[in-house]
């Protein structure tokens, strides 16, 4: 059989996602370029390899064996690559970190720094809430994920490395600015402006709400911690958000942090990786650096 790597990487991402428009989308093709890989790599093996059934593709069996298949040659030209990387050590290499979206207002500063000790370091950064993450985690996309708690049944290393409290935003002029001990009864009626399904803030924020008997109808979602925290600035309604992703805007006075108890809602930044995942000497580094330095680039990391 002649088969390049390009039709079998095709291949695998269809079979993954059982979707040529998923697999155009991840592999940054058009659909009818992954359609027509598809069809030469069928003929070259001389059977199908999907089949339709309504509006679903499901693999056949050949299919079936050439996906199990695929995924062991995957795994292999990725210990090949890793092997490469290892090779050239931290004097180039490539690291790819992905971090939730929370994370990122400290992790992009610590990122920095970690690309001015070593120069040559190739890095992909990318940023997502939580459910994205676990995905890259499982499509095995990402190096080092930074993140909150990872569900303890997936197979990953996960290391804390850094406290994230969790606090009530509200305006700088909001009346209960300046009033101590805030029950969070006197709260019920407020709007919160709360993170979209998906995200690990407004996970923690609904079991909070839901301990206390608050009903969250009348809240605004957004999917991201500016526009929340931009809806607060402007009277929207209050937030619950990381302390550190607030921390320019408490300091120019723009936003306060209510004294409401039972917060700050204490959760944890992991450093997360998957279980048997061979880290290259950068992604060994990047590990170490994060241990190391972490902390630095937030004012209020608090004890581990
Ligand atoms: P997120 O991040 O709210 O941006 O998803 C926090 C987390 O991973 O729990």
């Amino acid at each position: 059989m002649n088969i390049t790597l390009r039709q079998l990487k095709v291949f695998e991402r269809v079979a993954h996602r059982l979707s040529f428009t998923r697999a155009a989308e991840e592999l940054f093709l058009t659909q009818p370029a992954v359609s027509m890989q598809i069809k030469q790599f069928e003929e070259t093996v001389g059977l199908p390899l999907f089949e339709r059934l309504g509006k679903k593709i499901y693999l056949t069996r050949a299919g079936d064996e050439l996906y199990r298949l695929s995924k062991t040659i995957s795994q292999q030209l990725e210990e090949a690559e890793q092997l490469i990387e290892e090779l050239k050590g931290t004097d180039g290499g490539k690291l790819a970190v992905s971090v939730a979206s929370t994370v990122h207002y400290f992790a992009i500063r610590l990122l920095a720094d970690f690309v001015r000790r070593y120069p040559k370091v190739k890095v992909s950064f990318k940023v997502t809430n939580r459910r994205g993450l676990l995905q890259q985690l499982d499509d095995n996309e990402a190096d080092i994920v930074l993140m909150g708690q990872p569900p303890q049944e997936l197979d990953l290393v996960a290391e804390p490395f850094m406290d994230n409290p969790l606090v009530v935003i509200a305006p700088g002029a909001h009346p209960l600015a300046r009033t101590k001990s805030i029950s969070p009864a006197q709260l019920k009626h407020e709007t919160f402006l709360m993170r979209e399904q998906g995200s690990g803030t407004r996970s923690s924020v609904e079991r909070f709400f839901s301990e206390h008997g608050f009903n969250i109808s009348g809240s605004m979602e957004m999917n991201t911690n500016t526009a929340i925290k931009q809806g607060v600035e402007v009277g929207l309604g209050l937030g619950v958000v990381s302390l550190h992703t607030v921390e320019r805007e408490l300091e120019d006075g723009r936003l306060v942090v209510l004294d409401v108890e039972s917060f700050p809602i204490m959760r944890k930044w992991f450093m997360v990786y998957r279980d048997g995942k061979r880290l290259s000497v950068v992604a060994k580094a990047f590990e170490e650096f994060v241990r190391a330095e972490a902390k630095r680039y937030v004012s209020s990391a608090g004890p581990q």
